[in-house]
């Protein structure tokens, strides 16, 4: 059933039921002027009134807000735009304190308009169209008779990827101040708790690991009170899933936060199994103050739906991100293959270091060189110079214009390192201007790795910074940079503004931190800004509003980074997460994987270097020069095909040797590449089998094998047979051992970690 976009809006019944071919969103306003959800899941035809979908029923106990009926209590009905002291005891989406000290507020249905297109939210990033034709947007507005305040909900729906994007925004259209003490982004309530809820948790160089539960009564919540991230513990997104549903099939829901800084996901279940799903700012230390004739908008939340199982819900989120969240021109060029200098040398390095270290590289095909950590101000570890954004003359004698030039004139492009954010208290910066740090008045500052944070909610502090880094910028060719952002907040407080504001701070911190980001790319708009939070503290929709892509995780060793990056694939493309190749003993974990698991794993991602190439051997650097050629000639089919997860490292059966696999498919289905990685070695495995998905079951594909090897080699295969028979995997390297030391297959011994990538060539 193919539909366009479409908006019915049913005037008699004021019903609004949002719809493209895969996915039906419906609410109705009732007679109280409440909003009500009526559907949200799988695309239905429209019909003139969904009236029957609301349902209820006299509740003993239940408070009733129209006297004498019994049967109307907001507690029972499912809503959109819920609020708390009225008659629901659940969590609301709405709480504003009046003049009054009161919190009651009573909105009601004030109109509604349809557009085409997708409007900008003042100051926050968002997704976008680039033509009107790709999206309709509904705004809902709403009204509290007392208070004068307005709110309008935006509704999104895109042309052809089952994703509505939701926002909110309040309006002070009376006459007193009030404060915003909660609003979510996205409140839904779904008709039962039948879900089993996925979220990405972990913590720093263990991000995003894929933690599931079946929902149960009550509250269950994921968070950030972190204040400038969102953060290695939470990654703010949630899946929903059916429990029948797996990566291949079954109903999921997907919400992600398009947020970098606190924030809340949860689900409450109610005694009558209804779910309310919530995404938003975190409520805690929060207060939005508004004059009459203020506004505040919301950040973006987005809702994506698929029959196709989490596999299907993660491409609706990556065909959005590369489609209506990354931009500017590095949202469809080929990102360059980078080398890193960070673990090759840390803060020990001069300028002819680091020349050696970009020309091996430039010599294996690399493209872009990175410099890290410790060029600028008094940088010599990690004590001093943040905040200092002026290039060590020691190490650069020739200022970075020199360097750059060098770089250059090999043929590689430039990037440099930036922590914007933060400030030494050794540091110039901190020497002249203690009170940019956020700190609250009489109190101990906490340091974390030996740097504060600086007030970004204040503007003077983030034109100093702007002005400190476009003169670098502007000072030689760079065409990278590497932002970074180490430390939480402690001890927040605005220095800047009075005591109504106070609870503005971690917004107007995160609102800051982006407007740099913006305005940088204003002024350079060619620029790559690869996101960081050491490592992946901050990898979220936000974020990649600015940055293409994002340091996945400090966690550089390929068995560690199998997990993060498939967990990271739930809801980020391939083409979003940084990951290099770096040197054994891997310096996070001491495991020592062979140089091909470790590309074979880099691949699936920006791939670059973050070591020193000319301490390979000459065999490991040919093949490095083999990689690099490799992952230049797929590089397009990796970063725009479809990805779907195909074994989880998260679930490996104990009985086989462990495995964990993926794989690409171009969006023509010509080209597909597999990654198939052994994890731990069981003697007397079973056989086992990759069941292929994505490809043209008509097409015959051509097996080649890349790093490692395979009985399958030159052989072809039908679409239909690698998908439903399935790919032979069991045989060579990723395959089990026999339990016998000297016992090697014709294609060699398999050992712990290794891998292959399976390249399909449809002939
Ligand atoms: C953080 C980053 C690393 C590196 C260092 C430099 O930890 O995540 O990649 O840039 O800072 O200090």
């Amino acid at each position: 059933m193919i539909r366009n976009t479409q908006i019915f809006v049913h005037d008699e019944v004021q019903e609004f039921h949002l719809t493209n071919a895969q996915v039906s969103y419906i609410f109705r306003v009732n007679d109280q002027g409440k909003l009500l959800h009526l559907y949200y899941g799988a695309a239905v035809a429209d019909r003139d009134d969904f009236g029957y979908l609301v349902e209820m029923q006299r509740r003993t106990t239940a408070a009733c807000p129209i006297d004498g009926n019994h049967s109307y209590s907001l507690e029972h009905l499912r809503q959109e735009f819920p609020e708390y002291g009225t008659s629901d005891y659940r969590m609301p989406a709405v709480s504003i304190a009046q003049g009054n000290g009161s919190r009651i507020t009573d909105f009601k249905f004030a109109g509604y308009r349809v557009e085409a297109g997708k409007p900008a939210l003042a100051d926050l990033p968002a997704s976008y169209v680039d033509s009107a034709d790709e999206a309709q947007t509904l705004s809902i507005g709403l009204v509290d008779d007392l208070t004068g305040a307005t709110v309008t909900l935006l509704y999104t729906i895109f042309a052809d990827i089952p994703v509505i994007a939701r926002s909110v925004r309040v309006t002070n259209a009376g006459t007193e101040p009030l404060d915003i003490k909660r609003l979510m982004s996205l409140s839904v309530d779904l008709p039962d708790d039948d879900y089993v809820s996925t979220q990405l948790t972990g913590s720093w160089a263990r991000e995003r690991s894929i933690i599931r539960h079946h929902l149960h009564p009550g509250i269950q919540q994921i968070g950030s009170l972190r204040g400038s991230a969102s953060g290695h513990v939470h990654n703010p997104a949630i899946a929903l899933a059916r429990p029948d549903a797996n990566e291949r099939q079954g109903d999921v829901i997907g919400a992600a936060f398009v947020y970098s800084g606190n924030f809340e996901a949860h689900v409450e279940v109610d005694s009558f199994s209804v779910s309310r799903v919530q995404m938003g700012i975190a409520d805690h230390g929060f207060t939005w103050h508004l004059e009459p004739g203020e506004s505040f908008q919301s950040p973006e939340a987005i809702l994506a739906f698929s029959q196709q199982g989490y596999n299907g819900m993660s491409q609706a989120f990556h065909d959005l991100v590369r489609r209506h969240v990354l931009r500017g021109p590095w949202r469809d060029k080929e990102r360059p293959i980078l080398i890193n200098n960070w673990e090759a040398t840390y803060f020990n390095f001069d300028e002819d270091k680091l020349i050696a270290i970009a020309s091996k590289a430039k010599e294996a095909g690399v493209e872009l060189f990175v410099l890290d950590d410790g060029w600028f101000g008094q940088r010599n570890g990690d004590t001093a110079g943040l905040g200092d954004w002026t290039p060590n003359a020691e190490r650069l004698p020739d200022g970075m214009n020199g360097l750059a030039e060098r770089i250059n004139d090999m043929g590689m492009m430039f990037g440099l390192w930036f922590e914007p954010e933060m400030v030494n208290k050794d540091s110039d910066m901190y020497r002249n201007h203690p009170e940019w740090a956020l700190n609250t008045p009489g109190r101990h500052m906490s340091q974390s790795r030996n740097q504060y944070v600086l007030n970004f909610a204040n503007q003077e502090v983030v034109d100093n910074v702007f002005e400190q880094m476009a003169k670098v910028l502007s000072s030689a060719n760079i065409s990278y940079i590497k932002w970074d952002m180490n430390r939480y907040i402690t001890e927040a407080y605005d220095a800047s503004r009075g005591v109504k504001h106070q609870g503005e701070v971690f917004h107007r911190y995160i609102l800051g931190m982006y407007q740099l980001n913006a305005r940088l790319l204003e002024a350079f708009p060619d620029l790559i800004i690869e996101g960081c939070a050491s490592g992946g503290g901050r990898f979220d929709l936000g974020m990649l509003c600015y940055s293409p892509q994002i340091w996945t995780s400090d966690d550089t060793d390929a068995v560690e980074r199998m997990s993060i990056q498939y967990g990271t694939s739930m809801f980020y493309p391939l083409s979003s997460m940084g990951s290099h190749v770096s040197i054994v003993p891997n310096h996070q974990t001491n495991r020592v994987t062979t140089l091909t698991t470790r590309s074979n794993v880099a691949m699936f991602g920006t791939f670059g270097y973050e070591l020193d190439l000319a301490k390979l051997s000459d065999e490991e650097f040919r093949e490095v020069r083999h990689d690099v050629a490799f992952f230049k000639q797929y590089r397009e089919v990796i970063h725009t095909g479809d990805f779907y997860r195909l074994l989880s490292p998260f679930e490996s059966d104990p009985r086989d040797s462990g495995k964990m696999a993926w794989m690409v498919v171009s969006q023509d289905k010509h080209t597909a590449i597999v990654g198939d990685y052994a994890l731990l070695q069981h003697p007397m495995s079973p056989f086992s089998r990759l069941y292929l998905q994505g490809l043209d079951s008509e097409a015959q594909y051509e097996v080649s094998v890349f790093g490692g090897a395979s009985s399958i080699a030159g052989m072809e295969f039908s679409g239909d047979e690698l998908m439903h028979v399935g790919m032979i995997d069991s045989d060579a390297s990723t395959g089990s051992s026999s339990g016998e030391v000297s016992d090697a297959n014709d294609l060699g011994e398999s050992h712990d970690f290794d891998s292959r990538l399976f390249v399909l060539n449809a002939r």
